[in-house]
């Protein structure tokens, strides 16, 4: 039964290229947590493909970094559905750096996947608007194959 207050959503996890080996047990913590897992994509993103979806971080410092490490490797997008699921799986994920996340939330996918600031094992979208966005970059709804419909990401 649903509690009250609360709003079933949509909302796109990513696990990143250092968690990929760790998929299982990412998706496990996910679906225990009552959440379900409606679509999954493993994919290679170009590195024009990882710019667009980080293109709020263009001008940040750590962007180039960002980039590099998100096409090091395969990821593993997901839409994920469930009450409240956009923050509930920002909670799950803990803080940004994973050093934050293994003292302040040491049972938080970040704290026992993640490595550090950058390489912090998984995403969540930070808002309905986001997961909107981002789900359909993924997962485009007007049966193109790729973000903007124009490219195919390389499969894996
Ligand atoms: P951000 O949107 O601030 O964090 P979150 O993923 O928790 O929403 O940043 C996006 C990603 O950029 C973050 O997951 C890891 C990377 N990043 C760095 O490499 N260095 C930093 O100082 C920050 C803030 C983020
Ligand atoms: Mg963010």
């Amino acid at each position: 039964a649903r509690r009250v207050g609360s709003k079933k959503e949509k909302t796109l996890a990513m696990i990143k290229p250092d968690a990929v080996p760790k998929m299982g047990s990412i998706m496990e913590s996910i679906t225990e947590t009552g959440f379900t897992i409606t679509r999954a994509k493993m994919v290679l993103l170009s590195r024009a493909e990882a710019m667009d979806f980080y293109s709020e971080h263009q001008a940040k410092s750590f962007f180039n970094d960002l980039i590099n490490f998100m096409t090091s490797g395969p990821i593993v997008a997901m839409e994920v559905i469930g009450d409240n699921a956009v923050s509930g799986w920002r909670k799950l994920l803990g803080p940004t750096n994973c050093s934050v996340a293994r003292s302040e939330t040491p049972q938080s996918i970040r704290a026992r996947f993640g490595t550090d600031g950058t390489k912090n094992a998984a995403h969540g979208s930070d808002s309905i608007a986001s997961a909107a966005r981002e789900l359909e970059f993924f997962f485009p709804s007007s049966g193109g194959r790729g973000p903007k419909n124009t490219a195919q990401f390389t499969q894996c």
